[in-house]
């Protein structure tokens, strides 16, 4: 039977701005083993596991876009529904509306709530000079570098004060330096607008550099291999004894729980 997490009684656990306990299988194939997290309000939280290990479904599940096979989850304590919650997903691959400019782009979900256009002409300014994407406001996507869509990508998903931001690898096809800039400017935007994010990563050394708190998946049937608070002042330096010490550690938790070549 499912395991029920306590109602929140105190002032932390009040905090709780997302709330999952699944298990989800397709047909025969059991992805998630029970999955059992809590992600408090403003917190950047990474998800870290291998290839195929049921990431992307869990984004999903959490954008109330599939349903789990069993369990649920909450946001605000009301179960996930895409139709009341505001759920921002930046995927792998930039996803920018071709037809549109640079601007009406990052205008898109503001203009759906239906937001005064001057309102929309400054959260829209505001947070393309967050981006460094200030004088490409006319600009179509067509014009713009990959990195640069996935900066208009991440614009759009804080331009509308989301309940939840899902990042989906946002990162995995831009090179190294491009990435690392990348990952400097998402730490930028939230430390200034704030949200509630959930990125989902296989970088492992991106997952220390970014999140408040890092959960190590295994792979499938995914089960959480750690749960662990990043306390590390930013601007973290990745060569710091301690950045190495959790990237290692997470490293060998990744490594033992693999499965066997002779597994599936
Ligand atoms: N709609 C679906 N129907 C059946 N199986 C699916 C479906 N979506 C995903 N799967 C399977 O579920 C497992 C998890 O897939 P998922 O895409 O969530 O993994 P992931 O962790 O995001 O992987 P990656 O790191 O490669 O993006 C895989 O074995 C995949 O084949
Ligand atoms: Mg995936």
């Amino acid at each position: 039977m499912m395991a029920t997490l306590p109602r929140p009684r105190d002032a932390a656990a009040r905090e709780v701005k997302v709330d999952v306990d699944i298990a989800h299988s397709f047909g025969a194939l059991c992805v998630h083993d029970g999955l059992q997290f809590a992600v408090r309000e403003n917190e950047f939280l990474c998800l870290c596991g291998p290839s195929g290990c049921g990431k992307t479904t869990l984004l999903d599940i959490l954008a109330g876009l599939l349903k789990p096979t069993r369990g649920r989850v909450l946001v605000h304590g009301e179960p996930v529904d895409p139709k009341r919650h505001n759920i921002s997903f930046v995927f792998q691959e930039p996803s920018t509306l071709p037809w549109l400019t640079v601007r009406n782009n990052v205008a898109v979900g503001l203009r759906i709530k239906k937001r005064p256009e001057a309102e929309v002409r400054r959260v829209v300014d505001d947070i393309l000079g967050v981006v460094n994407l200030r004088g490409y406001e006319d600009y179509y996507p067509h014009q713009i570098s990959g990195g640069m869509k996935q900066r208009v990508a991440i614009a759009r998903a804080f331009a509308t004060d989301a309940d939840v931001i899902l990042m989906d690898e946002p990162f995995v096809s831009l090179d190294q330096p491009t990435r690392e800039r990348m990952q400097a400017e998402v730490l930028s935007i939230w430390e200034r607008k704030k949200g509630t994010i959930i990125f989902v990563t296989h970088n492992l050394e991106e997952a220390v550099f970014l999140g408040d708190r890092t959960i190590v998946l295994s792979a499938k049937p995914a089960r959480i291999l750690a749960d662990v608070p990043i306390t590390l002042p930013r601007p973290r330096n990745t060569l710091s004894p301690e950045f190495m010490r959790l990237r290692t550690q997470f490293a060998s938790l990744l490594n033992s729980a693999l499965p066997s070549r002779s597994g599936r």
